[in-house]
C-alpha cells in the first residue's frame, strides 16, 4: 500500500496546487497557535501543491515544505515561486534532517494514512526525532467511527458524486439525459461491487462494525479515483498510539472546528484532527 504513484500523477499534483482554502478545524489550531507560530521553525510535511504554505509560510520564523511527490513538488515551486522553501522527501526517512530541528511539524489532510500501520509507526517516530522537546505536531486522520462512513459505499451516493464531477451546465445537460443518467447509474454500480471485492466483504457495514472493534483499518473508500486504500483509526487508538510514543497535551478537533473529547461531536466527521506535544 503505497500511494506515491497516484500521488506523484500530473493531474492529481495539479488538481491539490489548485485548492487554498483551510478546514475549519484547520483555522481553529491555527488560531490556537497564534501566538507561538512567529517563533516557530516549521516542516509542512506531505505539503502536497502547497495549500497551507499560503496560511503559514508568512506566519513562522522559517519554513519547509516536504513531500515525496516529486511533481507535487514541482507544483509548490512553480505556485510560491521559491525553489529553496520544498523539499522532495518521505517522512519516513528524513536523513536530510537533523534531530531537534523543528517547533512545529504539520502533516495535513490525512497524507499520515496513505500508507501501512508498520509505516506509520516509522513516519510518527521520524516526526519525534526532528522535533525539539515540547514540539507542536498536528495532522487529521480518517476516522474510522465516522457516523456516515457506511454511506460511502450506497451506490446512490456514489452516483451523486459522478454527477457532480460534471460542471455546472453539462450537469443540466446530463441530468435529462437519460442515456447519460443510466450509463452513470451502471458505473456507480460497478464501482460498489468493485469497492466490495477491493474490501473483501459483500457486507461493507457488517466487515467495518467488525473492524471498528480493533481501533482500526485499511479500506478501499473510493478516494483518489477508487485507486487508494486508507487506513482509518478511531480517537480512542489514535490517542493510544501518540501517548505511546510520547505526545502529550494532545487535542482533537472535530470537523466543525470544535475542540473536543466528545466522541459524539467527533464522529460527525470522516477526519479527525490533532494537536499535539512531544516530551522527549
Ligand atoms: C491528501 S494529500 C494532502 C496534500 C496537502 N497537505 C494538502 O493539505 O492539500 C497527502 C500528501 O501527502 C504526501 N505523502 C504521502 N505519503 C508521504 C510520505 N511517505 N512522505 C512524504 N509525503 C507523503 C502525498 O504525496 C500528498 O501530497
Amino acid at each position: 500500500m503505497d500511494h506515491k504513484k497516484i500521488y506523484n500523477h500530473e493531474k492529481v499534483s495539479r488538481d491539490y496546487a489548485g485548492r487554498d482554502y483551510l478546514d475549519k478545524a484547520e483555522a481553529r489550531i491555527i488560531e490556537d497557535l497564534k501566538n507561538l507560530l512567529p517563533k516557530f521553525n516549521m516542516l509542512d510535511m506531505g505539503v502536497g501543491g502547497g495549500r497551507t504554505t499560503k496560511y503559514f509560510l508568512p506566519m513562522v520564523n522559517s519554513y519547509i515544505g516536504a513531500d515525496y511527490a516529486p511533481n507535487m513538488i514541482a507544483q509548490c515551486r512553480k505556485k510560491y515561486k521559491n525553489k529553496k522553501i520544498f523539499e522532495v522527501l518521505d517522512v519516513r526517512n528524513m536523513d536530510k534532517f537533523s534531530n531537534d530541528m523543528f517547533d512545529f511539524v504539520l502533516f495535513s489532510y490525512n497524507g499520515i494514512d496513505s500508507f501501512g500501520i508498520k509505516d506509520r509507526e516509522a513516519a510518527l517516530k521520524e516526526i519525534k526525532r526532528v522535533l525539539k522537546n515540547n514540539g507542536y505536531f498536528s495532522f487529521s486522520s480518517h476516522n474510522i467511527n465516522w457516523e456516515d462512513l457506511y454511506g460511502l459505499f450506497k451506490t446512490k451516493n456514489i452516483y451523486k458524486k459522478l454527477i457532480g464531477k460534471y460542471n455546472f451546465f453539462d450537469r443540466k445537460k446530463c441530468l435529462k439525459n437519460i442515456f447519460i443518467k443510466s450509463r452513470l447509474f451502471l458505473k456507480a454500480i460497478l464501482i460498489n461491487i468493485k469497492l466490495n471485492i477491493q474490501n473483501k466483504s459483500f457486507n461493507i457495514k457488517f466487515r467495518i462494525n467488525r473492524l471498528r472493534k480493533k481501533g482500526f483499518m485499511v479500506l478501499a473508500d473510493n478516494s483518489l479515483n477508487g485507486k487508494a486504500s486508507i487506513i482509518y483509526t478511531s480517537y480512542e487508538s489514535q490517542i493510544k498510539s501518540l501517548k505511546s510514543l510520547g505526545f502529550s497535551n494532545i487535542h482533537a478537533y472535530s470537523i466543525n472546528g470544535i475542540s473536543t473529547t466528545d466522541e459524539k461531536e467527533l464522529n460527525k466527521g470522516g477526519w479527525i484532527y490533532y494537536l499535539c506535544q512531544i516530551k522527549k
